[in-house]
């Protein structure tokens, strides 16, 4: 197993999930709205949330299609989740994946609904005709995305992070907040690939906690390279944390300590996969590395 084998993979994987948000993202939605919708999620982002459901399902030999339909949904939550946060009444940012952000192109009214309007359709993705997908199985992938989706994950963590601004946050309130924020998602993706199999109660424990440390880490390391990359690395503007005034784990623990911190975040991460004792989890592995040591 080596890098070139993960890329390889990883591409085929990929080309799945772009062919598949190509067919389920409407280009004839009324008005503006499918142009906006497909602006949002088509030929963009990293898709590192679909990889962790496929990597997590492949590891537990799970449900083939299920896992397709699971990768897309939580990859337009994430997506309706980036349209919000750009607004001007979030983060008011420009540029989002190389472009100017959906409310820049499409205006403000027609950004909100894109939002929404992904977050339903994520939901009609994971239910299916009961041949396609078992529905107990539907009902529990709906759960999982919904619960990291809402109060308790996305949307409280955003609330939280509003709520912020300006303020200095203790170590404890920062990691909750960034946990729901991100993390939640981060984890379900793992766990959505994972209920797509029956892992054993351990296997999924471990699981969960491998999601939580690279769903931790994928955002200590969002904020420090907020701070050390370039705009047109990352494709959205760099150094806005320090100038809305969040909290972040820069601002917090500073850049040296945040880093330290996103390494240990990783070794957590292995560790709860070499706990789970599942025998194909190297694309897990390898995706926690890639969380810590990505650019952009
Ligand atoms: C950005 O997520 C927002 C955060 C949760 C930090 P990504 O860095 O995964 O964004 P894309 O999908 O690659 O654009
Ligand atoms: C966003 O966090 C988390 C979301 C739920 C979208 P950020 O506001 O730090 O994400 P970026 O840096 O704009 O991508
Ligand atoms: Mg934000
Ligand atoms: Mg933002
Ligand atoms: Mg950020």
């Amino acid at each position: 197993m080596n890098a070139a084998d993960f890329d390889r993979w990883a591409q085929g994987e990929l080309a799945r999930v772009e062919s598949a948000l190509m067919a389920w993202v409407p280009a004839d939605a009324p008005v503006d709205l499918g142009a906006a919708m497909r602006y949002g999620v088509l030929d963009g982002g990293k898709r590192l949330r679909p990889l962790l459901v496929l990597a997590a399902a492949q590891a537990v030999d799970g449900h083939a299609d299920a896992a397709l339909r699971a990768a897309c949904a939580v990859e337009l939550i994430h997506a309706y989740s980036l349209v919000h946060d750009d607004m001007p009444c979030m983060d008011n940012d420009v540029l989002r994946r190389g472009k100017p952000t959906v409310h820049v192109k499409f205006g403000e009214a027609n950004a909100m609904l894109t939002g929404d309007a992904m977050q339903a359709l994520a939901f009609e993705v994971l239910t299916p005709e009961p041949e396609q997908v078992p529905p107990a199985l539907q009902a529990r992938l709906c759960r999982l995305l919904a619960r990291a989706a809402g109060h308790e994950g996305m949307a409280g963590g955003q609330a939280i992070d509003l709520a912020s601004v300006g303020r200095t946050l203790s170590e404890e309130e920062l990691r909750d907040m960034h946990r729901r924020k991100t993390g939640a998602l981060l984890r379900a993706s793992v766990q959505m690939g994972a209920a797509c199999g029956a892992p054993a109660e351990a296997a999924w424990e471990a699981l969960s906690d491998y999601g939580w440390s690279v769903g931790l880490a994928f955002q200590v390391v969002d904020d420090i390279l907020d701070v050390t990359q370039a705009s047109e690395t990352l494709g959205k503007t760099a150094g806005k944390d320090a100038h809305h005034q969040k909290p972040t784990y820069v601002s917090v623990l500073g850049l040296d300590a945040a880093r330290r911190y996103a390494g240990e975040l990783r070794e957590r991460a292995q560790e709860a996969l070499a706990r789970s004792g599942l025998p194909h989890a190297s694309w897990l592995s390898v995706l926690a590395d890639k969380v810590v040591d990505r650019q952009s």
